[in-house]
């Protein structure tokens, strides 16, 4: 039954999706059709199609109750909307459904799993907000949710555990049993992941198994949105602490994001870590979430903002958040590689390819420009003279510009957007570490989509996004070398 709340909210979004032009907004990044939007959640493959859900306020460009809004497609470039999932319209879900994440039970139904949030009277009179694991199950368009929800609540949880900050179940299934780990705050204030099982007949019947992993006041406060996976046979576990405190180049101030390589079992549902590293070194990624495809790739998609930038939205803009395009993930070295989905290269076309040219001063190359573009620039260093920085800028017109600088003196990469034209003061720019590979050069490869600029080096070793609200007649792309390089590109526009 479609409640007045969620009938609601259908409605406003197909009354005013359309009052945002095509140009308006990414054209290939999802974004919501109208409102705020923040984690992707119930990313997953349903009848042969890849489902994309996600925290959405249709009503305003900030924050509010939370709602699932959903989208579908074939080949995570184009995107179908459907109509809005599920609406804070329960007792056990009235402040908002938080995120979480969807299966394919083998009767046909797609299983919701999502934390509900609801106030609880104190004693002294004032009111918190409870959270718990709700479930709700559908056809791909309409869910309904169990009337045993919340079905995991703090009686679930260990006795150190937080009913304040449970949050954000990740549900898989294997061979008959599905499991979800989920992020919980302990005694000492940080966070903690949690494993819980239920029979795939029997999915409102869940019991708590282990504990995987927890921050012990390590990797930042509250562990949210956790991801557990094997990857190329190691297991993955990924997840977004809050309130990290920045560690040398590797982890920024605030909330982040962190990958945990190591060994998983099953049996005792115990993990035991390898090593820790973060996921990207870039100004705008959180809450990640992946899938498996049915060709066995393991794909990331991630809320391309940071929350502590984002009460500013642009002037005028109708709406606000947009996600990164789908990565392919594997392991190299123990280490996470990212690259774009490889759909995307169904959408080249207009190549422009230069080779072995030389880079000064700054120069414009005929035909290489725009800000729907896919451009790999690989530079090759001098190897006997110690070459000067390399800079490409992009986004770029009299006013305005980003830039990617490299320096090869001490290996530094930084992504700039501070004259990008954004009149706030955030963090605008971020630099990395980045070695040269074993010729000598630096592999580059960009995305742009009006909104956004994704980076990808050395084929995946290291990505950075930022979100950019520069005009879009700021399309020049310029190259510059203080040293002695050579340069290859190869640049496409993108159509869809
Ligand atoms: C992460 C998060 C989640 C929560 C959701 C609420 O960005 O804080 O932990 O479920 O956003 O919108």
């Amino acid at each position: 039954m479609t409640s007045e709340i969620l009938q609601q909210a259908r409605d406003y979004e197909n009354k005013n999706a359309d009052s945002i032009t095509k140009e308006e907004r990414p054209s290939f990044h999802v974004t919501p059709p109208i409102g705020w939007m923040n984690d992707p959640n119930g990313f997953s493959v349903y009848k042969g199609e890849y489902h994309l859900f996600f925290q959405y306020h249709p009503y305003s460009i900030k924050w509010g109750p939370m709602h699932w809004g959903h989208y579908k497609t074939k080949d995570f470039i184009r995107w179908e909307r459907l109509p809005v999932a599920i609406a804070p319209d329960s007792d056990f879900d009235i402040d908002g459904c938080f995120s979480g994440s969807a299966v394919e039970l083998s009767d046909g139904r797609q299983m919701l799993m999502y934390t509900g949030v609801y106030p609880e009277m104190l004693e002294n009179g004032t009111k918190k907000t409870v959270q718990a694991q709700c479930v709700a199950f559908g056809d791909g368009i309409n869910y309904e949710k169990s009337k045993l929800n919340p079905i995991l609540t703090e009686k679930d949880l260990p006795e150190w555990g937080s009913k304040w900050d449970f949050r954000d179940p990740k549900i898989w299934k294997k061979d008959k049993d599905l499991y979800a780990v989920i992020g919980t705050r302990t005694t000492d204030g940080s966070g903690a992941i949690l494993l819980y099982k239920a029979a795939e007949d029997a999915p409102e019947k869940w019991t708590l198994v282990s504990t995987v992993d927890r921050s012990n006041n390590e990797y930042g406060k509250m562990w949210e949105c956790p991801d557990l996976f094997m990857l190329d046979g190691k297991w993955v576990l990924i997840t977004s602490p809050q309130n990290m405190v920045a560690k040398g180049l590797e982890y920024h101030n605030g909330h982040d994001v962190i990958c945990i390589t190591g060994n998983f079992d099953y049996e005792t549902g115990k993990f035991t870590r390898e090593n820790v590293m973060p996921v990207e070194g870039g100004i705008d990624f959180y809450a990640p979430q992946t899938l498996l495809t049915p060709d066995g790739r393991r794909i990331m998609i991630a809320w391309m903002q940071a929350w502590d930038s984002s009460k500013f939205v642009p002037k005028g803009q109708k709406w606000f958040g947009m996600f990164t395009i789908p990565r392919e993930l594997t392991i190299k070295n123990g280490c996470l590689i990212q690259n774009p989905v490889r759909e995307i290269e169904n959408y080249r076309c207009n190549k422009v390819s230069y080779k072995n040219i030389d880079i000064k001063e700054e120069v414009k190359l005929p035909g290489v420009a725009g800000r729907i573009i896919d451009l790999t620039a690989t530079v090759y260093f001098d190897k006997k003279e110690a070459s000067g920085k390399f800079v490409i800028k992009f986004a770029q017109n009299e006013d305005f510009y980003s830039s990617i600088t490299y320096d090869p003196a001490d290996n530094l990469l930084t992504l700039d957007r501070t004259y990008s034209g954004f009149p706030h003061y955030i963090v605008h720019s971020r630099t990395i570490e980045v070695k040269r590979n074993e010729y000598n050069s630096l592999k580059l490869r960009i995305l742009l989509d009006r909104n956004s600029v994704e980076l990808f080096v050395n084929d995946g070793e290291k990505a950075m996004s930022a979100a950019l609200y520069t005009p879009l007649d700021a399309d020049s792309i310029t190259f510059e070398s203080k040293g002695n390089v050579k340069l290859d590109i190869e640049k496409y526009d993108l159509k869809f």
